[in-house]
């Protein structure tokens, strides 16, 4: 009889770990919208309120024509990047007003968001229909803005009930912002791989996450200009779904690092576009950790083919055209020491401690878009 081996895996005792799983659905594949009808029986929506931006307004009437007219409360297309409070107490009246008893939002992250805020006002259950790849819809994660201040928390009411993929809905997703938004889930899944409560199904996710998304990439690059008829585009925008997926899932499960710290003092204070500083800060953070963090660099480095993980990030945004340097993307040189101070204003969970002088460097290199220095 052959006797069955599986000797390429080694036997070691697995470390202890937590693993929780989300009350969710997730309907994944090109082409089913249309099945959002049923989708909404199940969950019992009899009247949702459809939620996108103005540009994504289209896709918003397409998904009530789907629905049929009648059975939409109504359609808001306000959604704005980083949910301003106004518009939740708005969005909120109005969902009172109309008497609807669900919410669908069709967009990115900044449309997403706008859905947790209301959820978390009314308690109202959301689907999300994602058309970026930002992982929001994955995260139990909420943030609002008043006053200019971007408070963020985490309330279980805001996840969505069931998320749709589908990639036929992102074929439109300009080149340049599906090249940042890939890379921004790719921090997902890199920064999960060295977070404190990470365990062995999030690292699966992030490897396959990473691994579809720097697919994905090159490719949106060179359909650039007549991507909706190519076979191959519809494989990338596929792919990049199903890897935002599975980082937005690493992104929900467990802690963020350094690499998320940068990101939020940098987009905060500073009002950088979300995408583009993940893409120029990644390279840089995963430089900073290196040798703190040895295996996931490792994994990171084997899903994107590549020697090194930030030196391959930095070649993976720079040859498809990703912005690598913050005063690209609006930073003034005279921030830099202010965003080093607001970083180290409290220590934050991460494989190696937050230093001054290395930070200092790190934002340095970020700013002038040098390649991730291995000495940072
Ligand atoms: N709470 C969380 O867990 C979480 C996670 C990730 C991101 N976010 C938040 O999400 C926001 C960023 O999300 P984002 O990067 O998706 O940005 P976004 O939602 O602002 O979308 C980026 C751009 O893509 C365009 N777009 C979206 N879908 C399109 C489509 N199908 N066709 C053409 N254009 C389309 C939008 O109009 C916009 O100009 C930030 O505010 C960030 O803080 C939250």
């Amino acid at each position: 009889m052959k006797k069955n081996s599986n000797s390429n895996y080694e036997s070691t005792l697995l470390e202890n770990f937590t693993y929780a799983t989300f009350p969710q659905r997730v309907l994944f594949g090109a082409g089913r919208l249309s099945e959002l009808r049923a989708e909404i029986d199940v969950l019992g929506f009899t009247r949702p309120l459809l939620i996108s931006t103005p540009r994504q307004r289209p896709l918003a009437e397409m998904v009530s024509v789907i629905l049929g007219a009648q059975r939409v409360a109504g359609i808001f297309d306000r959604a704005a990047m980083h949910v301003p409070l106004e518009l939740v107490r708005e969005a909120c009246a109005l969902v009172k007003r109309i008497g609807a008893d669900g919410l669908i939002t069709i967009g990115g992250g900044s449309t997403i968001g706008l859905g947790k805020a209301i959820a978390r006002e009314l308690g109202i259950p959301t689907v999300a229909i994602p058309t970026t790849y930002s992982g929001s819809e994955m995260t139990a994660i909420y943030g609002i803005t008043e006053a200019g201040i971007k408070k963020t928390g985490t309330d279980p009411k805001v996840l969505p009930r069931t998320v749709l993929y589908d990639a036929d809905l992102t074929l439109e997703l300009p080149i340049d912002i599906s090249i940042t938004s890939a890379l921004n889930a790719i921090a997902h899944g890199a920064e999960g791989l060295y977070a404190k409560n990470r365990n062995p199904v999030t690292n699966i996710m992030a490897e396959a996450g990473i691994a579809a998304l720097a697919r994905a990439i090159p490719k949106f690059r060179k359909n650039d200009g007549n991507f909706c008829s190519t076979g191959e585009m519809r494989v990338a925008r596929s792919d990049a779904l199903y890897g935002a997926w599975l980082c937005g899932g690493v992104l929900g499960s467990v802690t963020m690092a350094l690499h998320h710290k940068l990101c939020h003092t940098l987009g905060g204070s500073f009002n950088l576009p979300h995408a583009e500083v993940h893409s120029v800060i990644l390279p840089h953070a995963l430089a900073y950790n290196a040798e703190a963090a040895p295996e996931a660099m490792e994994i990171i480095a084997r899903a994107i083919g590549s020697e090194s993980a930030p030196a391959g990030i930095y070649d993976l945004a720079s040859k498809n055209g990703a912005p690598t340097s913050l005063r690209d993307i609006g930073m003034h040189e005279s921030n830099l020491s202010l965003a080093c101070e607001l970083v180290l204003s409290n220590q934050y969970p991460n494989p190696r401690r937050l230093e001054a002088e290395p930070i200092h460097r790190l934002l340095r290199d970020a700013f002038e878009g040098n390649a991730p220095s291995p000495t940072t």
